[in-house]
């Protein structure tokens, strides 16, 4: 009898999921032999009736690897412990997910998504023992456990040229551009998309900003001739002093603050504001993703072709290696006085801090 094995997407997006999944069947239902389900929107698929679920063949994934999103849906409202019940409550429905994988005769779960889902199948293993494998996903790259997370490359060419593009504007202008990315609690795309674009300053969360360093920077560049700059504001940067943003950003309002703060200093500054929101997430993985999520697809079947339920896919000095689930709740955050930091810093880039 073959292997019955499901397979879903939690949290918010990031180009490269359908990779994996394009993996796991090539791999899984193409070498292996399983019958592979995709469950729609995270686990609520698994929690509705009917349920919704669909195999997935080779033939029904045909042209994945370059296709941005993932096929199977998502959702950020979907914690089967705490689970929406339409009237303002949270109900625990986790044991339904059992129950459903009971009688669809599911083995165990692949489960593609951030900190906060893989926490939800940690739960689910620990206190309904549903056999699940994980695979790391933020565009954040800001999960511990991982050196790199599919989509994260993507955001960062995205950001790139965004500022290929904002740098000939603003110097035909002579302007102050500020580009707001995303990153709650971590500049990595930032950083990352500001060095590869030439960014004059980048702004993160880790590192909070005094406005008269900012302005100086600009100062500086007028000195020299260069009347225009370009600056990264991370979505949750925040000044020094400041209150921390709270995870309910809104989009535009941490580069608004330090535009505020650059006008009030200097209101002569043709100054213009540009959010790249949700662009940063969308559209084809770039190569480098479409790899390393054709690796973490193979991962995730390897661990679950030798039993070790209860693992996270993640890369580890260069190799795909499976580490306990847990290991996906611990978060990394840009370190200010490391490496990075200070390639940028000794290349010209102010952090304003
Ligand atoms: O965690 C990934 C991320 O893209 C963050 O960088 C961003 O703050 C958030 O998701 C946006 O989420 P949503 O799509 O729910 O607005």
């Amino acid at each position: 009898m073959a292997r019955k094995i499901g397979i879903l997407t939690g949290g918010g997006d990031a180009p490269g999921l359908n990779a994996v999944i394009r993996a796991v069947v090539k791999y899984g239902v193409g070498k292996l032999g399983w019958e592979l389900y995709g469950i729609e929107d995270s686990f609520n698929g698994l929690m509705e009736r009917p349920f919704r679920v669909t195999p997935l063949t080779p033939v029904s994934c045909k042209g994945l690897l370059q296709k941005g999103g993932t096929i199977l849906g998502t959702t950020n409202h979907g914690d089967p412990f705490a689970f929406p019940d339409g009237s303002g409550h949270d109900s625990d429905r986790s044991v339904e997910v059992k129950r459903a994988m009971d009688e669809l005769g599911l083995e165990g779960l692949i489960v593609l998504g951030g900190d906060g889902t893989q926490k939800i199948a940690r739960e689910l293993a620990e206190r309904h023992g549903v056999r699940v494998v994980g695979v790391p996903k933020t565009i954040d790259n800001d999960l511990g456990a991982t050196d790199l997370t599919f989509g994260f490359q993507s955001a960062v060419d995205c950001v790139t040229d965004a500022l290929d593009r904002l740098h000939s504007t603003a110097e035909s202008h002579d302007r102050v551009i500020l580009l707001e990315v995303m990153g709650r609690n971590a500049g990595f795309i930032a950083v990352h998309g500001g060095i590869a674009g030439g960014a004059d300053a980048i702004v993160i969360p880790e590192i909070p900003w005094h406005a008269e360093r900012l302005v100086q920077k600009i100062d500086e560049r007028r000195a020299i001739g260069r009347p225009f700059s370009l600056f990264v504001v991370a979505e949750g940067a925040y000044p020094a002093g400041g209150n921390v943003p709270g995870t309910k950003l809104v989009p535009g309002s941490a580069s608004q603050k330090v535009a505020e703060a650059i006008l009030a200093a200097r209101p002569r500054v043709d100054l213009r504001v540009t959010v790249l929101g949700h662009l940063q997430r969308g559209g084809s993985p770039v190569p480098f993703d479409r790899v390393l999520a054709t690796r973490m697809g193979v991962g995730a079947v390897d661990l679950v072709d030798a039993g070790r339920w209860g693992e996270l896919v993640c890369l580890r000095d260069g190799r795909i290696v499976g580490l306990p689930m847990v290991a996906a709740e611990q978060n990394r955050v840009v370190d200010p006085e490391g490496e990075l930091v200070r390639a940028a810093r000794a290349t010209g880039v102010e952090f304003g801090g």
